[in-house]
């Protein structure tokens, strides 16, 4: 059997990770691989009522508890869902992970980075992704896309600019840190030609 596979996708609002995970899911399914596409937060039953709250709720809600939500929403589904299939060796595709809170709730919400990334630590098991592909796109070219896209914004795209360009430069230094893990692409480009970095790297760890 093969090992399994744990890619997540990062990056800001409307940077096309839905997309790029599509595309990435086809290409493996073709050759054959048994792919889970999943997302947090939202990726179990218990995920789509934290998302409903996180996402949508009417009201302030304090940063710590934020959060804690997503980290909440993260063990569930690492737990139920994640490890599960990388247990019967398959290639888990997944929209936003640890990364995201480390970005959003340490740099956007100015909480302590390295205490959001020990949470989901503890709430993963120490779980970390074999591939993190950052799809890097500056804060205004990201909200024209959502313009074209959205009615409405959720909380976090509501935010205002200067959150959205944390939650960008903060990404770019978790890339820095850690190169092997990550491969950061320009998401301004044209979407096959990002589709075909992303598989060369991926074939590469199969
Ligand atoms: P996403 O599912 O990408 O939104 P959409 O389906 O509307 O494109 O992500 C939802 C929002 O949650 C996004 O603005 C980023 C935020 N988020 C965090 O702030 N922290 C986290 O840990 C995660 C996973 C997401």
């Amino acid at each position: 059997m093969s090992r399994g596979v744990f890619i997540t996708l990062e990056g800001g609002d409307g940077s096309g990770k839905t997309t790029q995970a599509e595309l990435l899911r086809e290409w493996l399914a073709t050759g054959g691989r048994t792919v889970v596409r999943t997302r947090e937060p939202g990726g179990t039953e218990v995920g789509v009522e934290v998302r409903e709250i996180v996402l949508h709720h009417r009201g302030d809600i304090a940063p710590r508890a934020e959060a804690l939500l997503y980290a909440a929403d993260r063990a569930h589904h690492v737990a139920t869902v994640v490890r599960p299939a990388l247990a019967r060796g398959e290639v888990v595709i997944q929209d936003r992970y640890i990364d995201s809170s480390v970005a959003y709730q340490g740099a956007g919400r100015v909480l302590d980075s390295e205490a959001v990334r020990g949470i989901s630590e503890w709430a993963t098991e120490g779980l970390l992704p074999d591939l993190t592909v950052l799809l890097d796109l500056d804060a205004d070219a990201a909200r024209g896309r959502l313009d074209e896209a959205r009615t409405r914004y959720d909380r976090l795209e509501a935010e205002a600019s200067e959150f959205h360009d944390r939650v960008r430069a903060a990404y770019l230094t978790l890339a820095d840190a850690e190169p092997d893990r990550f491969l950061v692409v320009d998401a301004a480009r044209p979407v096959d030609e990002i589709a075909a970095l992303i598989r060369a790297r991926v074939a590469s760890l199969l």
